[in-house]
């Protein structure tokens, strides 16, 4: 196949007749995103109030937090198997059950074991949505919007911790945390009934051999002369070959599985969620006020990753993955580099307290438009077909794992080392994960996915 051009049938862009439909379709599949983001994020604010409740000692504060990550590696680590055999919409179904259930179980939680219980529940549908979610979008998404709408899901993912820190917010008044987890109730029946009514990803339709609804999919998502173009170029990329474990460790493969993990584990160990998790913790034992003052510069740094998001919205499609990436991890260097300083003082509070907040947000900001969307997008597109589910697992696995190990240390590592020291190891690592970037990873911008997987089997040379 020749990859160094775009292929005909993707040059009139956006110009597909039911190009609303698929906005659709990917609007729905971002829920999983956004209650992906809410029930992650929500521990922030709630985190102060489950404290005082139970009287929880710094290990039980980390593992309150950590036990939906704990849930989130486990859900993962079947999200590739389950999705590959009964399809992306149903795992999409079952996740929004799932989220139901746990959303009523915390919210009702007698105990803390009850609390964890459900939280771990919670992440066995948070980690298999963060996976399949994406890969239902950037499945029925046609090229030239992939990028745009597979970010989409980072959108609702900054969307679902920005609504969780509001009503963490606006609940903190009578120490509601019951009502901060109950709430996801909400999205997760949108989830479900809106999902119900959408179609399968026709990609998975022609890799079950079900091309007659493969073909009825495409004519919802694409204009009638290109369906035959699509399906031929899906065809192309060796659907029919069912990938195994030995695959994914070979040639091409085996170079997309090292950088979607080692994406994976730099975008966590950068620190991002010591910040998205506990921010009102930090906040409140650096003086900065009551639990609910201390949620205030939370919700300041839920709209700047919400809104830098949105500004990240065309930009993988237009600058390329690349390039984002290693500027934002500049940014994020700086932002850490700052905030290290400023917590060199003892009393963070008024003008240094918000300098602090300053630091978070540049911080936060430059994620927002690089490693936050863009390692999700990457991981969605770099596998071949036949060994993608698979890869983009592993990649997720290694995502919520470490998640899991920066979230179970971080309270303690503050206790060890201080907080300066600990956002000076995570500049570091960023340092680390821009070398990374800069000799490893492919920029597949503008390409098909069946264009990059035979790049791929050239051994990614076009870099560029
Ligand atoms: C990360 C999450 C993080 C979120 C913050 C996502 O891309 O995977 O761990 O909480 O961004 O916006």
């Amino acid at each position: 196949m020749d990859v160094t051009g775009p292929l005909p049938s993707y040059d009139n862009s956006g110009s597909h007749a039911n190009s609303g439909f698929v906005y659709v379709m990917a609007a729905l599949a971002a829920l999983t995103g956004l209650l992906f983001g809410y029930d992650t994020g929500v521990i922030s604010g709630a985190l102060p109030f489950v404290t005082s409740d139970f009287n929880l000692s710094t290990g039980a504060k980390e593992i309150v937090t950590s036990a939906v990550l704990a849930g989130a590696v486990i859900g993962a680590l079947f999200s590739g198997r389950v999705t590959d055999a009964i399809g992306r919409r149903n795992s999409i179904l079952i996740i929004a059950l799932i989220f139901t259930a746990g959303a009523l179980g915390a919210g009702f939680a007698p105990t803390v074991g009850w609390l964890i219980a459900a939280r771990v529940i919670i992440g066995l549908a948070i980690g298999v949505g963060s996976y399949v979610g994406p890969l239902y979008i950037s499945e029925v998404s046609p090229a030239e919007v992939r990028g745009r709408l597979v970010t989409f899901n980072q959108l609702a993912i900054t969307g679902g911790i920005l609504v969780a820190y509001l009503a963490d917010y606006a609940l903190a008044d009578f120490g509601g945390w019951r009502w901060m987890f109950g709430v996801a109730v909400i999205p997760s029946l949108i989830l479900l009934a809106g999902m119900f009514f959408m179609p399968e990803s026709p990609r998975w339709l022609l890799k079950q051999g079900r091309t007659a609804e493969a073909r009825s999919v495409l004519s919802r998502t694409q204009s009638p002369d290109l369906i035959l173009a699509e399906m031929n170029a899906i065809r192309e990329s060796e659907y029919e070959q069912k990938g195994n474990w030995r695959d994914l460790f070979r040639g091409g493969p085996r170079r997309a599985l090292i950088i979607g993990v080692g994406l994976a584990i730099f975008q966590q160990i950068t620190g991002i969620n010591t910040v998205i998790y506990y921010a009102p913790t930090i906040f409140q034992s650096a003086g900065f006020g009551s639990a609910q003052n201390s949620i205030l510069p939370a919700v300041i740094i839920g709209i700047v990753n919400f809104a830098m998001t949105i500004v990240a919205l065309p930009l993988p499609d237009r600058v390329g993955r690349r390039p984002l990436l290693l500027i934002g991890l500049i940014g994020q260097f700086v932002g850490l580099v700052a905030l290290g300083i400023v917590f060199l003082s003892s009393n963070i509070s008024g003008t240094l307290g918000w300098l602090a907040v300053l630091g978070m947000v540049v911080y936060v900001g430059f994620f927002a438009i690089a490693l936050g969307p863009v390692f999700w997008l990457l991981i969605s597109e770099i596998y071949p077909l036949r060994v993608r589910g698979l890869g983009a697992s592993v990649a997720t696995v290694a995502n919520w794992g470490s998640n899991l190990v920066v979230s179970l240390t971080f309270l303690s590592l503050l206790n060890l080392i201080g907080t300066s020291f600990t956002f000076w190891l995570f500049a570091v690592m960023c340092i680390f994960s821009w070398i990374f970037t800069y000799y490893l990873v492919p920029e597949t911008k503008g390409r098909t996915l069946e264009q990059i997987e035979a790049e791929e089997r050239a051994g990614f040379s076009r870099i560029k």
